[in-house]
């Protein structure tokens, strides 16, 4: 810290944000007896709280947002010269920076033309959604509506994507949901004993075949859209297993099923290509993303189509009702893609990409020699710089250790100065994961620290 704050501004802001913020995801009584952490200042892969604790970050701003680090000077003067130029315009207008953003993301993403300006993963979710249903009525008279969602999996928080959350404890006490969305079973192999029917072998041809069995006990003809994490994230992070996506692109073309990928987290470089779903060769129809596109300096949200289904909005202009009828008043702001054209600018100029797959690789093989020392690490699966380690009590029955004790690994790792995840009040009796996402120019000596605190957390807790 450079000193920018006396401890007298510091306490005042404490005693305000006590007495007025209520913070997300937060059980608030704590703050009965202890400080909330503020975090007043970052650079690289570190964060620095009120009391001046520097923290190794291992996920990037808490929810795998931050992918190119903190204090970014060339992103904040691009924001900046932005602003002074035009802040806003609504986006039934163009701008400079969304015209030219949406040109460098489209390059990345071949089969796709379209991007459509949001300002949170929920509502680009949302915009998926409506297309669909609104493809639906145009095309098949309202029948094929449904989209499908699978277990585990979540889209957002609004009480649409909530529907569409595969989360049981996330959505508890929000219900009634919204109508029309279905859910399919999880693609987790390492849980597979828990599935009926699960086979020893071709595990991931068998988790897409239980697509199809849902689309056909709902009919096929009801069916609009599915949607899909590329590797799931809050849910466990749970990467697809051999064969699953190559037979659930078939399913989409053999029943007219839209295929849409949520890439919240994965997109924009987190598992070391430019999109998750690019590791498997799939051509989804729509692909969501937002935490990574401008790793939070400035909010932008973007739902991506193919000329197929933006040409389905406008094939009939006599039609008054024939357009996408949908306004996002923040998707108008300026700030998004000029901070998403220098984000992307810095990934390609620093060899972000490749560094995420060596660095992932890297973590992986610390994290599965950590699980050589200790038994609780019952599996260690990811992708590039986006990693889980599940724990469980006894490796042979795979009963997850109780949610409080990951918890205190967590807590563990925080006094020593490292910031790491886990799964929370997600998939009931399931919150037994770690959770591990650095920012994208992670080096080996961050990894090393991120898993000797893991080492040491695991020994405290677990004995
Ligand atoms: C996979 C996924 N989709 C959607 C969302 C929702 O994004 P937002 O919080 O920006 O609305 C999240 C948020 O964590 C997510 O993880």
């Amino acid at each position: 810290m450079d000193g920018t704050y006396s401890q007298n501004d510091l306490s005042h802001v404490v005693e305000a944000d006590k007495a007025h913020v209520w913070h997300h995801l937060v059980q608030h009584k704590a703050f009965d007896s202890k400080d909330p952490n503020i975090i007043i200042e970052g650079k690289g892969m570190r964060v620095w709280n009120q009391a001046g604790k520097e923290h190794l970050d291992a996920v990037s701003g808490g929810v795998w947002t931050v992918n190119v680090g903190y204090g970014r000077e060339r992103i904040a003067k691009a924001v900046y010269e932005q602003l002074m130029r035009v802040n806003y315009f609504a986006g039934a207008a163009g701008s400079v920076p969304g015209a030219l953003f949406a040109e460098k993301l489209i390059e990345k993403m071949p089969g796709l033309t379209r991007v459509y300006y949001t300002n949170s993963g929920s509502e680009a979710n949302e915009k998926a959604f409506k297309m669909i249903r609104q493809i639906a009525h145009k095309r098949y008279g309202g029948k094929k509506h449904k989209i499908l969602y699978r277990d585990r999996d979540y889209h957002g928080t609004t009480i649409a994507c909530l529907s569409a959350g595969g989360q049981d404890e996330r959505n508890a006490q929000y219900g009634p949901f919204t109508p029309g969305f279905v859910r399919v079973p999880h693609c987790l192999e390492y849980r597979k004993h828990e599935q009926e029917g699960a086979p020893a072998a071709n595990y991931g041809e068998w988790a897409a075949d239980q697509i199809e069995q849902v689309i056909l006990a709902e009919g096929p003809d009801t069916i609009g859209g599915l949607c899909l994490e590329p590797v799931t994230a809050g849910g466990g992070v749970i990467p697809a297993p051999e064969g699953y996506w190559q037979k659930v692109q078939e399913i989409c073309r053999k029943y007219d099923i839209l295929l849409h990928i949520d890439e919240v987290v994965c997109g924009v470089g987190r598992t070391g290509t430019w999109f998750g779903y690019q590791h498997y060769g799939i051509e989804p129809d729509f692909v969501t993303m937002a935490k990574g596109v401008a790793s939070g300096y400035a909010a932008i949200a973007c739902c991506v189509t193919s000329e197929r289904v933006f040409d389905m909005f406008k094939d009939d202009a006599d039609d008054p009702m024939n357009y996408f009828r949908d306004i996002s008043t923040f998707g108008g702001c300026t700030a998004g893609p000029a901070a998403a054209i220098e984000n992307m600018a810095i990934i390609e100029d620093e060899g972000l990409l490749a560094n995420t797959a060596a660095m992932g690789d890297y973590m992986t093989d610390q994290l599965n020699a950590l699980a050589d020392r200790h038994a609780v690490i019952g599996d260690v699966r990811g992708k590039g710089l986006f990693l889980g380690a599940e724990l469980v009590a006894d490796r042979t029955s795979k009963e997850p250790v109780p949610e409080a004790q990951v918890q205190a690994v967590v807590g563990d790792c925080m006094g020593q100065g490292v910031i790491i995840g886990a799964t929370n009040r997600s998939v009931p009796g399931r919150n037994n994961t770690l959770c591990f996402s650095p920012a994208l120019i992670a080096t080996k000596d961050d990894i090393d620290q991120i898993v000797s605190a893991v080492d040491g957390a695991l020994g405290r807790v677990f004995g």
